[in-house]
């Protein structure tokens, strides 16, 4: 992954940072770009992955979208040079100075959550003067088969208007004349990596779709979230995934009416395998049976291990160059600095003699590490570095 060069590149460096390779982030959306444009798909970016600038600007110049969940993200998105008439905007959670800043900037569509959140949006642009698109969120009741804390279409979960509450949105929808409606949304959750569960989205949204058809209402925009997996253990082999097989999978099974347009919203398939957490061994300490590798980067730079209990591959850098069997092989456990016994990337992990002041990389860290960054224990704020 890493040649030579940039790995001593990283030698003036402080540790810990994240290390981001552009051209894996250009080539990621240069096939993103080649597998929806023949479907005519519209791809919006999850900032919330990484919105960083530099990245943005990239995701930008290869014609996505923004799909942001705050009124800062909305912003991010248009400062980053994002066109509003692109940039969709999600969340259970709006609150009124959010809803009124993305009316004020004519955002592409507000994706609606609740009955009482279509009341709001609804009076605040009444008040701004001015007509806000809206989709609604529809929760599908699709099991995604992940995490469960990265899966949002089941009914037990806080998102979307439930199939239940249908009939009487539509009721008091045409009441709400400051508000045209022009889509569905849906999105069942994060990192899935088994594609038969898109399949039962597709079906689901087929019904759900008819439901409206049969009473005459036309849905112009159907927008199917993101959510597809990457694969955290093979970065190397697999560094990006099958998108041929998932943009024509949707080809294949949703049904998409005369005129209708079909939106997605990825993140981590877009931004997660460019990303590297780099970090430096403080420590080894013996433990009761096993050899602690203590580094400088803990949960407060990547917390998704602790949180999801997720798996990212981890390299000794410094031990990368040396001549094969050179060096023996011993089982770590690779923890951080933090004040908790949650602050562990990954027990028992076999590498090269590792030793105070080696370089580690903490792989696949691209999506939701940097921007979950957390400065507990009063740590500095991670910095980013990209490649030239
Ligand atoms: N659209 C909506 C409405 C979402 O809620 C999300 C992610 C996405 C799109 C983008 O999903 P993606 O393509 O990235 O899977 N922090 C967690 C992931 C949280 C995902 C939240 N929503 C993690 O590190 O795994």
């Amino acid at each position: 992954m890493f040649p030579k060069k940039v790995f001593e590149s990283f030698q003036n460096i402080p540790t810990p940072f994240y290390y981001y390779d552009l051209e894996v982030l250009k080539e990621g959306l240069r096939r993103i770009k080649a597998e929806s444009e023949p479907h005519g798909y519209q791809v919006h970016y999850a900032l919330k992955a990484n919105p960083n600038i530099t990245i943005l600007n990239i995701v930008k110049g290869y014609g996505l979208g923004a799909d942001c969940v705050s009124g800062n993200e909305v912003k991010r998105a248009i400062e980053a040079g994002f066109d509003p008439r692109h940039i969709v905007f999600a969340g259970v959670g709006k609150s009124d100075e959010e809803i009124t800043y993305a009316i004020g900037c004519g955002i592409f569509c507000f994706n609606c959550e609740s009955m009482q959140e279509l009341e709001v949006i609804h009076k605040l642009a009444v008040k701004a003067g001015k007509k806000a698109r809206i989709a609604l969120r529809i929760n599908p009741n699709v099991n995604a088969n992940t995490h469960k804390y990265i899966t949002t279409g089941l009914e037990e979960n806080k998102f979307g208007i439930n199939l239940w509450e249908l009939e009487s949105v539509m009721e008091r929808l045409p009441e709400l004349k400051s508000l045209e409606l022009i889509g569905l949304h849906f999105h069942i959750g994060s990192q899935i990596t088994d594609l038969t569960s898109f399949k039962s989205l597709c079906l689901r949204v087929n019904e759900i779709q008819g439901w409206f058809v049969s009473r005459n209402i036309k849905i112009e925009h159907i927008n199917v979230g993101g959510g597809l997996g990457v694969d955290y253990h093979e970065p190397d082999k697999n560094q990006y995934p099958d998108f041929k097989a998932y943009f024509s999978l949707f080809h294949e099974f949703l049904e998409v009416r005369p005129g209708q347009q079909v939106h997605f919203e990825l993140g981590r398939a877009v931004v997660a395998q460019c990303g590297t957490l780099v970090s430096k061994v403080l420590y080894i300490k013996k433990g009761q049976n096993t050899n602690f590798a203590i580094l400088d980067a803990g949960i407060t730079e990547l917390i998704r291990p602790a949180l999801y209990q997720s798996y990212h591959s981890i390299d000794n850098l410094s031990k990368k160059f040396m001549p094969a069997g050179s060096v023996p092989v011993l089982r770590y456990d690779v923890v951080g600095p933090i004040c908790e016994s949650s602050d562990c990337f990954r027990k028992a992990v076999d590498l090269p003699e590792t030793e105070r002041g080696d370089l580690i990389a903490i792989r696949t860290a691209g999506a939701y590490g940097e921007v979950m960054a957390s400065s507990y224990n009063l740590r500095d704020r991670v910095k980013a570095f990209y490649s030239a």
